[in-house]
């Protein structure tokens, strides 16, 4: 990392810290018992350049940043239309973890939400492949994303299995509606690890700006997803990726950004920048409180505003 912008990030990062509003998730207890006062935010430009302050590389759990990735990744190896007859793209309005089903269908609004996520987890990797091979295929994906490879945290995954009992009762509607066609509990268990793939901060930068440079990681140099592909993504993440707060988020901040209940948030601006930030305590909508600020301040100080 070059220590060039660090002291502009060293004084964003000091000007959120007394904010001790929110709350870390408490619903997964291994999350619960996370250090509240991590604090973090890096930037990877597409030129590959990074930059980072704070606990840049402390690792946490992707949890639902890992959703458009996977998607990407879904997209890539099942084609649009398997998915889009599956999933669909329209902003739900409701939190992360509501069933949120078209109804009639029983198709999941959007692969954002839990219910979209759990069927998108379902369609990676070649049709017909094992759970097994479905995991692999997603943990192989989010490194290439990330540009090194990635583990999977399994007190994280056991932790949220033990309490998995909503997202079970999301995938069995999806299975009733023939939206998932296998067993619930795999499904489920298979999404759970997705959730637990350890990542830090200087990661997260890294996975944005690879969907920020049309699917090349800036680093690697590898074509991870095709650019039709990241257009897709970015412009789910754009409506959808904050959950209920998207409309709030669009105006403020104006670019595609997903958060998870660890504290990660992403941030990625096409042909410029991905962004990402580390802050565990969350809003009522499960977004990071001092990660939105920072974004807010990111995009007012830089003008990243796409409008
Ligand atoms: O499915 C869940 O509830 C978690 N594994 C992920 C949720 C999440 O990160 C929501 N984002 N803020």
């Amino acid at each position: 990392m070059r220590p060039i912008i660090p002291d502009y990030l060293v004084e964003a990062l000091g000007d959120v810290e007394p904010d001790a509003s929110g709350a870390p998730a408490a619903y997964i207890p291994e999350l619960a018992a996370a250090d509240p006062e991590r604090l973090a935010a890096a930037f990877a430009t597409v030129d590959g350049r990074v930059y980072g302050a704070g606990d840049v590389d402390v690792p946490f759990t992707i949890q639902s940043i890992s959703k458009p990735f996977v998607y990407a990744l879904a997209l890539a190896d099942r084609g649009f239309d398997p998915v889009l007859a599956k999933v669909g793209v329209e902003p739900s309005g409701e939190a992360f973890n509501e069933i949120s089903l078209e109804s009639g269908t029983g198709r999941p609004l959007n692969p954002m939400i839990n219910a979209g996520a759990i069927t998108v987890h379902s369609l990676a990797g070649p049709e017909g492949c094992g759970p097994a091979d479905r995991v692999e295929r997603v943990v192989d994906g989010l490194s290439a994303f990330a540009g090194r490879r990635l583990s999977v945290d399994q007190e994280v995954y056991g932790s949220e299995m033990a309490h998995a009992h909503r997202n079970l009762a999301i995938a069995h509607m999806l299975r009733s509606h023939d939206v998932l066609t296998e067993d619930a509990r795999t499904v489920v268990d298979g999404y759970t690890l997705q959730c637990s793939v350890v990542v830090t901060t200087r990661d997260l930068a890294l996975m944005a700006a690879t969907l920020a440079n049309r699917g090349v990681n800036p680093l690697s140099g590898e074509q991870v997803v095709p650019g039709r592909v990241v257009r897709q993504t970015l412009s789910v993440m754009f409506s959808c990726g904050m959950y209920d707060a998207a409309g709030d988020w669009a105006t403020q901040v104006g670019i595609p950004a997903k958060s998870g209940v660890a504290g990660g948030l992403i941030g990625a601006l096409p042909g410029r920048i991905g962004i990402a930030t580390f802050s565990p305590r969350l809003d009522r909508h499960g977004n990071s409180v001092r990660g939105v600020s920072l974004f807010e301040r990111f995009s007012s100080d830089m003008g990243l505003h796409v409008m």
